[in-house]
């Protein structure tokens, strides 16, 4: 199909929690230390969402803040698309009780569960709707409470996580337009689906007695496994992003990828050889907040002056599935 337009980031905001969680915290909680996790990871503090708190209300503060950003009103939005694997409810989408809350209606609003590169995911179909024309502002979120469902006597796990969400809006650009949204690719390999798995609450395993006993219903995960397969899959798909359009890597001014270890941001920037101070790592302070990482370290790097209109952003992450993708914009 012929692309009749083309689409732009036309707004960003963020939301995180008051809550911090310090590593210090978390060695009275579980037999951990803060030189364990910030060494091996990158990670201080994290933030933690109140009991009250749900995906939705993390997602509709980020979209309000995003919304203003982009110079838009709620109702000029005709496209929502959230990535969660923690949404408000298994159904209905979490999309849809943002959409309610922001008082728009009758129009397509949808959650995608593809792990942390949720945002990627809903970002590349966001395009596609703009491009098509069939969709003119989309508003698309990252929005995770992972503390939600963590163990907390599983030290293998519950350091890494915290809460958060980042919205953009994705707008159809003006020919006059110096942004661009130009490139995403996307991508699967379900052959690694049980690496990193929450095994209760759906339909192979609902929710019983027994399942909340052996505490199921929260994050299981093979890290040594997916730390090697992250640096593969985020480096092949930035690969394939650059090479579809014909850029060396040293024409990208910044690489925005998942935040989920210090170390694999690392080992992918020296495998792709671009320069330290390109890459944007904000680790430290909010850990990973599944496929809210990227949106939030957008959000942060523009309004803290380091990206800037005309910069060329790539952007990748990789998670549960095991799935992975990028984003190529010129902001
Ligand atoms: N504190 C102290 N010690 C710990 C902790 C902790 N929090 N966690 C594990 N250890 C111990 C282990 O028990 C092990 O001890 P042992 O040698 O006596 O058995 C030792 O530390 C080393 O454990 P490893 O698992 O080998 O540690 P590693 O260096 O691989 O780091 C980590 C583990 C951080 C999980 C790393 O493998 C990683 O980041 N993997 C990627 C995970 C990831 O990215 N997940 C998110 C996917 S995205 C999504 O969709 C949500």
């Amino acid at each position: 199909m012929v692309n009749r337009y083309y689409a732009k980031i036309s707004g960003t905001g963020r939301y995180l929690p008051e809550k911090i969680l310090t590593n210090f915290d978390l060695e009275k909680i579980v037999d951990t230390n803060d030189e364990w996790i910030r060494t091996r990871t990158g990670m201080s503090e994290r933030r933690v969402a109140e009991p009250s708190q749900a995906a939705s209300d993390l997602a509709y503060e980020a979209a309000v803040i995003a919304i203003e950003d982009a110079g838009l009103k709620p109702k000029d939005i005709d496209l929502i698309i959230v990535g969660t694997i923690t949404s408000d409810h298994a159904f209905p989408s979490t999309a849809c009780i943002v959409q309610k809350r922001l008082g728009i209606k009758n129009f397509p609003a949808f959650d995608i569960s593809a792990g942390c590169p949720g945002w990627i995911y809903a970002s590349n179909i966001a395009k596609q709707y703009i491009e098509t024309g069939a969709a003119k502002h989309a508003l698309v979120i990252g929005v995770e409470l992972l503390t939600k469902i963590l163990n907390y006597e599983d030290r293998n796990t519950c350091v890494l996580f915290g809460d958060g969400a980042g919205a953009t809006i994705m707008s159809r650009a003006e020919l006059t337009d110096i942004s661009k949204v130009i490139d995403s690719d996307i991508s699967a390999d379900g052959t690694y689906n049980d690496l990193l798995i929450q095994p209760a609450g759906g339909s192979r395993m609902p929710a019983s007695k027994e399942s909340v006993e052996n505490k199921l219903h929260s994050v299981h995960m093979e890290g040594n496994k997916i730390f090697k397969l992250a640096v593969k899959s985020m480096y092949n798909s930035c690969d394939t992003v650059l090479k579809r359009n014909n850029l060396d890597v040293k024409s990208i001014d910044w690489l925005l990828t998942h935040q989920a270890n210090l170390r694999i941001i690392d080992a992918l920037g020296r495998k792709m050889k671009i320069d330290k101070e390109k890459v944007i790592i904000n680790i430290e302070k909010y850990a990973n907040t599944s496929s809210a990482t990227i949106p939030i370290a957008l959000d942060e790097a523009i309004r803290d002056g380091k990206i800037r209109r005309g910069d060329l952003v790539l952007m990748s992450s990789f998670g549960a599935g095991l799935t992975s993708g990028s984003l190529l914009i010129r902001y």
